[in-house]
């Protein structure tokens, strides 16, 4: 039985705590400590889910290996089960965020009536969760504090968070990852309908840092289960239950969070170790036996 850790002590370096990892800044590189943490609307609950660092860095160490070929990105090596070396890069305050199906935010602005939408003209009549004819690049700021809002490659270009050489390279490589995530994922029966990057530059060499596609940074979905015109929180591997089960809750990211009944704590952990096992062909979606959010608010 592993130990359950809200925050790392390591005692080297400079830290700091983001909202999932404890980083710990050694010079040229960087320790990244996955935690048990976990947030939704950009606040840290006061819950811990038991395995989710551990699981997290084991599917952030699967794409990593992986997808090295296709883009450099800072991995070096696993230190322990929890912690891992990577390269220090000077972070582009951009997130890249590549969708290929309408959901989330995108979603209710096209539900709303909008059609045009991060400079991309839809179509009319598509439905919630539909696969979109190709895949778009949503990008947004990355602010230390307060929520990201979207932008254009103008706006980053006039901000001077990129140069334009930069926005195309970044735009080309988010595409690049973005095919080889999906090719990978449909080998094991799973969809990655959308997610998020970042990338940041060593001298001039340009690298993904952060993370890949994870419980935390994406929507990952499961083919077998996936219908569309309808919510995919059930049979999903990522935070879209644990911010449904908030919301009935009647936490929205405002005022205190609330500490997580233990039903919902099982749920994620579940999600968050299926993330992994089921991305890396290690079990099927279906021997998890996810609960939906009805199930639990009965
Ligand atoms: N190789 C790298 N070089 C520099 N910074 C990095 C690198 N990899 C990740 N980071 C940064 O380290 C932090 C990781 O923490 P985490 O994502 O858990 O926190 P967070 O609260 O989400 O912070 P943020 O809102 O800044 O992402 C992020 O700020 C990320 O941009
Ligand atoms: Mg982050």
């Amino acid at each position: 039985m592993s130990e359950v850790i809200g925050y790392s002590d390591l005692k080297i370096g400079k830290l700091r705590r983001g909202k999932v990892r404890d980083v710990y800044d050694l010079g040229e590189e960087l320790l990244i400590f996955h935690t048990d943490r976990v947030s939704a609307f950009d606040v840290v609950l006061p819950t811990l889910i038991p395995h989710k660092g551990e699981y997290l860095q084991k599917l952030t160490v699967f794409w990593f290996e992986r997808s090295k070929s296709v883009f450099p990105n800072h991995f070096i090596s696993i230190v322990d089960n929890r912690t891992i070396r990577v390269r220090k890069a000077k972070r582009i305050d951009i997130e890249w965020i590549v969708r290929k199906y309408l959901y989330g935010s995108l979603w209710r602005e096209y539900s709303q009536g909008k059609r045009e939408l991060y400079g991309i003209k839809l179509p009319s009549g598509l439905r919630k969760a539909e696969e979109l004819p190709e895949p778009i690049l949503t990008p947004t700021t990355k602010v230390e504090k307060g929520h990201d809002e979207p932008i254009t490659k103008h706006e980053a270009i006039e901000l001077r968070l990129v140069d334009k050489d930069t926005w195309d390279a970044l735009e080309e490589a988010s595409l690049k990852l973005f095919e080889f995530y999906e090719e990978e994922a449909k080998k094991r029966g799973l969809i990655i309908p959308d997610f998020k990057l970042e990338f940041g530059f060593i001298g001039d060499e340009l690298i993904q840092i952060d993370e890949p596609p994870t419980h935390d940074s994406a929507r990952i979905w499961s083919l077998k289960y996936y219908k569309v015109g309808e919510s995919q929180e059930q049979h999903c591997l990522d935070k879209e239950f644990l911010r449904e089960c908030l919301r009935r809750m009647g936490f929205h990211g405002s005022g205190v969070a609330p500490e997580l009944p233990k039903e919902v704590v099982k749920e994620v952990e579940k999600r968050c170790i299926g993330a992994y096992k089921v991305m890396a062909g290690e079990m099927k979606i279906e021997d998890l036996n996810l609960l939906s959010v009805d199930d639990i608010f009965k």
